[in-house]
């Protein structure tokens, strides 16, 4: 079942990505060459604590840490550490959220490090844009698998692939509810979008193929082949009309 949301809930949730958005805006700033993935993880979790609310991944199945940080070829879920050490020309996905009196926001981005070379810029992009692409089928009336589709197509008509084993999701009052939201398959299958469903889009991107490991920390997720791999995600809200993007910080600004 997708829960509805009402307008109080969505006002929690609201309040809770707002804060997401600040973390993901100011680590464009704060991710250079030489920082650690710890000093991400710390800077995360004092923003949370700061605006009084909770990390929504610490102890979440056991995860040990406030954000996954995910370097170059990891593509999800990779763990902070004070040992690895960000070098000029990495790419580094950041998923963070916060829990605010009970309810959940989740969004993630991939930043270069210094300077990086342009395949890794336009992976960067298209994971991006793919992420806008599925958004035009976030509204009432269209099919979940709408918005599935509108991402594989724009990844694999840009020379990439989209991960199979992570999905998007239903969020709320737990970080996943239903639906799993893929990213790939046939459009016009799935339940019918309406107003007040609150999603996790986000697309998971490879530069070579889709196939990935998980490590022996039983957290951190690689591409199969080595190459590098880019996330983008946000916590969007059904409406009949445009859909409200709840932890980007230019879509937020003004209507906070
Ligand atoms: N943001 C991830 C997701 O979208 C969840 C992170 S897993 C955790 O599903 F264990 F780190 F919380
Ligand atoms: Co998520």
């Amino acid at each position: 079942m997708i829960i509805i949301k009402s307008e109080k809930e969505l006002q929690l949730m609201r309040e809770a990505g707002a804060v997401t958005a600040r973390i993901l805006h100011e680590l464009s700033e704060m991710i250079k060459p030489g920082i650690t993935t710890k000093e991400v993880d710390d800077f995360v979790e004092q923003i949370i604590l700061e605006n009084r609310m909770i990390p929504a991944f610490k102890g979440y199945n056991g995860y040990p840490a406030n954000a996954c940080t995910s370097v170059n070829d990891e593509v999800v879920h990779g763990i902070p550490s004070k040992t690895r050490r960000l070098l000029e020309g990495d790419i580094i996905s950041v998923d963070a959220g916060t829990i605010y009196k009970g309810y959940y926001s989740d969004a993630a981005r991939t930043y270069p490090v210094g300077r990086t070379d342009e395949a890794a810029e336009r992976l960067i992009t298209v994971t991006r844009e793919s992420f806008y692409e599925g958004l035009k089928f976030c509204k009432a009336g269209f099919r979940l698998s709408d918005i599935s589709h509108a991402i594989q197509q724009y990844v694999e008509n840009n020379g990439f692939s989209v991960v199979r084993d992570y999905v998007g999701h239903g969020i709320g009052k737990m970080m996943h509810e239903e639906p799993q939201i893929p990213n790939y398959g046939i459009p016009g299958r799935g339940p019918r979008l309406a107003a007040g469903m609150a999603f996790a889009i986000e697309p998971m991107v490879n530069e070579g193929d889709w196939q990935i490991k998980v490590m022996t920390d039983n957290w951190t997720v690689k591409t199969l082949d080595g190459k590098r791999s880019a996330h983008y995600e946000n916590t969007v809200i059904i409406t009949e009309e445009e859909p409200l993007l709840l932890t980007e910080l230019s879509a937020i600004e003004g209507s906070l």
